[in-house]
């Protein structure tokens, strides 16, 4: 299930808010600007189906994305649990770090969580099928797709060639619950 809870930065033991309902996930990461939304796929999709049959089931809502919000590219990335870098690619973006433009990510199948900090608080946001995640350019995050990652996930980019993660050196990261520890 999608589920947010919101610690306070400074203490991994408080927990403000924990829910796994859509309208108040969206809600509570409207307040700092990122936008979450759940998509419904506009016909039924197999496992093994490309990318561009991926992108047409969401056609409508990338379209309405790319026109509000300028995004320029979109493309199709997927990870499976036996994926041989996937320790490397797990460590990727295990820091937190930002960027010069908005990360959108929309889950088609499987699972990632988002940790995003932001108004002195740290936002933890398991997205699962169908959940559409916009963190907006220089907010803080870090993501961690697990031990097993398995994810097929739509991107959409203002500018594919400027993705680049400015880490933050700093190490708040480890110190909240990593995937294994998020509710599923
Ligand atoms: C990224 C995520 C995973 O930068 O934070 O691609
Ligand atoms: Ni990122």
């Amino acid at each position: 299930m999608s589920r947010l809870t919101i610690y306070r930065e400074d203490d991994p033991g408080s927990r403000e808010l924990d829910t796994t309902d859509g309208r108040a996930i969206a809600a509570a990461l409207q307040r700092i600007g990122v936008r979450f939304e759940r998509w419904e796929a506009s016909q039924p999709l197999s496992r093994d189906v490309e990318d561009q049959a991926v992108m047409n089931a969401y056609r409508s809502d990338i379209e309405r994305l790319k026109s509000q919000c300028g995004y320029q590219a979109v493309d199709v990335v997927r990870c499976l649990p036996d994926n041989p870098k996937r320790l490397e690619l797990r460590r990727k973006f295990l820091d937190e770090h930002t960027h010069a433009e908005d990360e959108v990510r929309f889950f088609v199948e499987g699972a990632g969580v988002f940790y995003l900090r932001a108004a002195g608080k740290v936002h933890v946001t398991r997205c699962e099928r169908g959940d559409l995640l916009s963190v907006p350019a220089g907010t803080r995050h870090w993501f961690d797709m697990g031990p097993a990652p398995y994810f097929t996930a739509i991107r959409l980019f203002t500018n594919p060639e400027g993705w680049v993660a400015k880490f933050t050196g700093e190490p708040i990261a480890r110190q909240f619950p990593a995937f294994e520890n998020v509710p599923a």
